[in-house]
């Protein structure tokens, strides 16, 4: 693989924490989180598939998924403390224990820490859209980020992406379909999958944006 270059996907936000929000950091990151290192996906939820989500938000979709399907473990990463607090206290409220949680960049996690054909998906629910164009190149959906998170799919495994950005809704596309290691699902978009709604999802349709999921399969071999 390629060297990854350093553009960041976000934008580091520094704002003090409410005592809450530190609170929940301090007391739940410890039982919520992974331990530091390599991540253990074969043990990490006692065997159960391991699933990926990228840049949760408030952890709306997080939440939904993990009760709807407890035979599955969900590892949710993002760089927004507020919104990793949030999860965090919502974990405990509803007593899941197939969520973990990263305070951190998922492409240093993807990149050092996630062995390669590892995960059962990836998911990547209304990454943000950068729609200047100086900005593009901070989209997580380019070549080789899309490279970097297909290599560390089981072959068979699913990377699903949702947007209401239609300029970034057609760029990813044309992307996922370039990587040689994914094929698309579906021919073109995807139909709307089993996907919560998001505060992001709502307030894009309330806009009258259109949403598009797409969703590619890593190849054998
Ligand atoms: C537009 S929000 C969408 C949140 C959520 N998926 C939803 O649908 O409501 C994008 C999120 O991705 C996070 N993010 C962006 N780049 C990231 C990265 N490299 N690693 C972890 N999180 C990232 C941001 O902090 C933000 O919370």
């Amino acid at each position: 693989m390629g060297t990854v270059p350093d553009i960041r996907t976000f934008h580091p936000r520094r704002g003090r924490m409410s005592d809450a929000q530190r609170a929940a950091m301090d007391t739940l990151l410890p039982r919520y989180g992974v331990p530091e290192g390599p991540l253990d996906v074969a043990t990490l939820f006692g065997g159960r598939p391991v699933v990926l989500e990228i840049g949760f938000g408030l952890g709306h979709a997080t939440v939904e998924l993990a009760r709807a399907d407890p035979s599955t473990g969900i590892v949710a990463v993002d760089v927004h403390t507020p919104g990793v607090a949030r999860l965090l206290r919502e974990l405990e409220e509803h007593g899941l224990d197939n969520v973990r949680v990263v305070h951190g960049d998922a492409v240093e996690l993807l990149r050092e820490r996630v062995a390669e054909s590892s995960l059962a998906a990836i998911r990547l629910f209304f990454p943000d859209p950068w729609p200047k164009a100086r900005h593009h190149k901070r989209r997580i959906v380019r070549p080789d980020l899309v490279r970097l998170m297909a290599s560390r799919l089981q072959p068979g495994g699913v990377l699903h992406c949702a947007t209401d950005w239609a300029p970034y809704a057609d760029v990813m596309l044309e992307v996922l379909t370039a990587e040689p290691a994914l094929r698309n699902a579906y021919a073109g978009w995807a139909p709307r999958l089993e996907r919560p709604m998001t505060k992001f999802e709502r307030s894009g349709i309330e806009q009258g944006h259109a949403v598009a999921d797409l969703v590619f399969v890593r190849r054998s071999g």
